[in-house]
């Protein structure tokens, strides 16, 4: 069982927890989130890790309400605790060199620690950071301390906005629709592009297969073989 240190709105429908008890896991991880007790919904919800501070043993998840989970999340106060299942998934490969981070909406939560770790392992490296939002940016300004530029994009199609001929690898999070569009864009320019899935989950371990997707090495669970893929390894889920 985790704590609440922390939980308050940042923008509209979204909202920042952070919880101590946790171990702590890596970007592109996430856990599977549940208010103790609740009955509906009786599963837990995934939410990845937005930033970790292991000096004080705290993650930080940045989740939007969408739904009836996320909305019991949002009424926790501090001090109260929560259901944190994890850490689950295999996380962000940090590879050498360039970074060009794309984050799309709620996408943009797992980009942060991962530009955290990917400054930490080679301070020298170059990192570029593209947030896409319909209306509001949220998350922005924490990006500043780790990447080189943070270019942000209101209302249009951040995609556009990243030149992949660049000598780097892309890492990306957020809807469908933006996936594909950088999986293809990645793919013309033929740059490497890692990027991260979403599915509903049940189990969140490997468990029920509800969060398969088409891979050319046969169907694979996003929960335990991802959420992270290599764009070039999946057929179906962008
Ligand atoms: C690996 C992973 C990491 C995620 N990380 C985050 C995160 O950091 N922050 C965040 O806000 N959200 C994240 N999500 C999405 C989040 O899990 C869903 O928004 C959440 O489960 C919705 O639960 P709910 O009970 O509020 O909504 P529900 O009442 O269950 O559903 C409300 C609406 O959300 C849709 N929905 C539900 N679950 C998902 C899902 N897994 N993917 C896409 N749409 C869904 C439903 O179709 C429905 O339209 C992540 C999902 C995955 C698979
Ligand atoms: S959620 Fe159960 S196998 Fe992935």
């Amino acid at each position: 069982m985790a704590i609440i240190k922390s939980n308050s709105e940042i923008a509209s429908a979204i909202w920042r927890m952070t919880v101590s008890g946790t171990p702590l896991g890596r970007a592109g991880q996430f856990f599977m989130l549940r208010v103790p007790g609740a009955l509906d919904p009786l599963l837990g919800r995934p939410i990845s890790i937005c930033e970790i501070d292991a000096e004080l043993g705290e993650t930080t998840f940045v989740y939007q309400t969408v739904g009836r989970g996320t909305a019991q999340f949002a009424r926790l106060l501090p001090g109260q605790e929560i259901e944190a299942q994890g850490p689950y998934g295999n996380g962000f490969p940090l590879k050498a060199g360039r970074a060009v981070l794309i984050g799309g909406g709620i996408g943009t939560a797992p980009m942060l620690q991962l530009a955290k770790e990917l400054h930490a392992s080679d301070p020298t490296r170059m990192i570029d950071v593209y947030l896409g939002f319909r209306e509001e940016a949220y998350l922005e300004k924490s990006f500043e301390q780790y990447a080189d530029s943070v270019t942000r994009n209101i209302g249009g199609y951040v995609v556009n906005d990243v030149d992949f001929s660049l000598d780097a690898t892309y890492y990306a999070c957020g809807p469908a629709p933006m996936l594909r569009a950088a999986a293809s864009a990645a793919d013309e320019a033929s740059a490497n592009l890692f990027v991260s899935l979403e599915k509903h989950m049940a189990c969140g371990v490997g468990a029920c297969l509800g969060c398969t997707c088409q891979t050319e090495h046969g169907r694979k669970r996003v929960c335990k073989d991802g959420p992270v893929f290599d764009y070039r390894e999946v057929r179906d889920a962008i």
